[in-house]
């Protein structure tokens, strides 16, 4: 354990992280821009290759810094995973969907550990970064790499650190977010706290494995109950003609004990939709019901339906069905600032205005193009002329530096369901 201590505090240690996307991309360059030899590994030849090229994909890391740290020869990428055999440490930053019927997906975790288990060798660091329900690390990745007779704690250290990173938040990063660590044994805990601390401003140790895997869940069920709780209070205040957003507003003022949360079309990304259900699953496996979890995702799950029944009442009000209506979408990337679509309430919303029979355009300065099967013609310029032809505009995601007063007076009704209007009156205007 010492051997290994020493070699992450005098940086000599060669760092992998296996899965480059949103997470692992930015850990490796923090490893890397503080003298960490890190080599980033991943299925798809494209982010490699970018990764090598010096060119980012990731909205939080600027191509410059990437570039940097890969001239320096501190990061390189790969696709050929038997180089895991050179490596000291291994942090897995692999994706964890949904099945189909909404249980946990942890393939890519048995997939990337079977990858290292093929070059497994004594004085390894495995911690799992991967969000996933309590009692992964130990019942699915502790057993695949003791195959060999290694045994934990002593021959290999396994641990589990959530990833908390907040893609598009221009205060919290990898390195300043404070770093929760639970480890297989006491030793496992010790090694992987030493190689955090050689990047991270804080390093929180935990009792144990499951109590970190359950850490992140509490943080991602927080806030899809509280979402789910106010999204439930904008239903009620709009059966009763309030406005929920002053009400927030109102409540914030109270200086202890409130904390805002805000309505919206419905919940997206990879982490708040889906987190939640990696711990109801393995709840109920003990016994446990998980009824917030299940109540914050129907109501949750049901916003999307309810911005379609604001825009069937915008265009009523004005003698029109959806069925022939042009109905621009403003803001398709879950959330302000980014170009990630995953679960974006958008597309579920285009969707169903289509399949109304409306005639759908969106308009996103960050994304490029709509998946794949989504019918939609994207709108390339922002002007009142451009707009003034729809008969319905729903404001999803306002990302910043757009002006969405421009919309006022256009001619569509307009459908604002994140309050980007704030403090505009106009007949043609709806809030959420
Ligand atoms: N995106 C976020 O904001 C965020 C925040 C906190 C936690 N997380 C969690 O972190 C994990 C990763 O999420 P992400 O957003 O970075 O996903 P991502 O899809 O952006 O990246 C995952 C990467 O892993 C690669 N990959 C898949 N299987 C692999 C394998 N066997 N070996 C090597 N690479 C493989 C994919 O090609 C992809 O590049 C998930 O569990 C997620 O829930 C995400």
């Amino acid at each position: 354990m010492q051997k290994m201590i020493s070699k992450l505090n005098n940086k000599e240690a060669r760092l992998a992280v296996l899965g480059l996307g949103y997470v692992g991309l930015p850990l490796a360059v923090s490893f890397a821009k503080v003298g960490f030899q890190v080599t980033g590994f991943d299925l798809d030849e494209g982010k490699v290759a970018a990764v090598n090229r010096g060119d980012s994909y990731i909205i939080d890391i600027p191509s410059e810094e990437l570039d940097a740290v890969v001239r320096s020869g501190n990061l390189k990428a790969t696709t050929d995973f038997s180089k895991l055999a050179d490596m000291d440490s291994v942090n897995i930053c692999v994706p964890t969907p949904l099945g189909k019927t909404r249980d946990p997906d942890i393939t890519y975790i048995q997939a990337a550990v079977g990858s290292i288990a093929e070059s497994m060798h004594s004085g390894l660091l495995v911690i799992l970064e991967s969000t996933t329900y309590p009692g992964t690390t130990e019942e699915v990745i502790l057993p695949l790499l003791s195959e060999n007779g290694f045994e934990v704690g002593k021959d290999f250290f396994l641990a589990f650190s959530p990833e908390r990173v907040d893609p598009g938040n221009p205060t919290f990063h990898t390195i300043n977010i404070p770093k929760v660590v639970g480890g297989v044994t006491a030793n496992c805990t010790e090694v992987a706290k030493s190689l955090y601390s050689q990047v991270m401003d804080t390093v929180v140790p935990v009792s144990s494995v499951r109590v970190a895997e359950t850490v992140k869940l509490l943080e991602n069920t927080f806030r899809s109950v509280n979402i789910g709780l106010v999204n439930e209070i904008a239903l009620m205040c709009s059966a009763m003609d309030i406005d929920v957003w002053e009400v927030i507003d109102g409540a914030a003022t109270k200086p202890f004990g409130f904390m805002p949360f805000y309505p919206g079309p419905g919940l997206g990304g990879h982490c708040i939709p889906i987190d939640p259900f990696y711990l109801s699953w393995k709840a109920k496996q003990a016994g446990s019901e998980a009824r917030f979890i299940d109540l914050a995702g129907q109501v949750n799950g049901f916003m999307p339906r309810h911005v379609l029944k604001l825009v069937t009442q915008g265009l009523n009000d004005r003698r029109k069905s959806v069925n022939g209506s042009k109905v621009l979408i403003v803001g398709v990337a879950y959330k302000p600032g980014i170009d990630d679509l995953r679960e974006s309430p958008a597309l579920d919303i285009l969707e169903m205005v289509t399949g109304l029979g409306g005639e759908t355009s969106w308009y996103d300065p960050h994304v490029p193009a709509l998946p794949a099967g989504i019918e939609s013609t994207r709108l390339e310029e922002w002007t009142p002329a451009a707009v003034a032809g729809f008969d319905a505009v729903v404001i999803v995601t306002p990302h910043p530096g757009v002006d969405h007063a421009m919309l006022l007076g256009t001619g569509p009704v307009i459908i604002d369901t994140r309050n980007a209007l704030k403090g505009h009156k106009s007949p043609d205007l709806i809030r959420l």
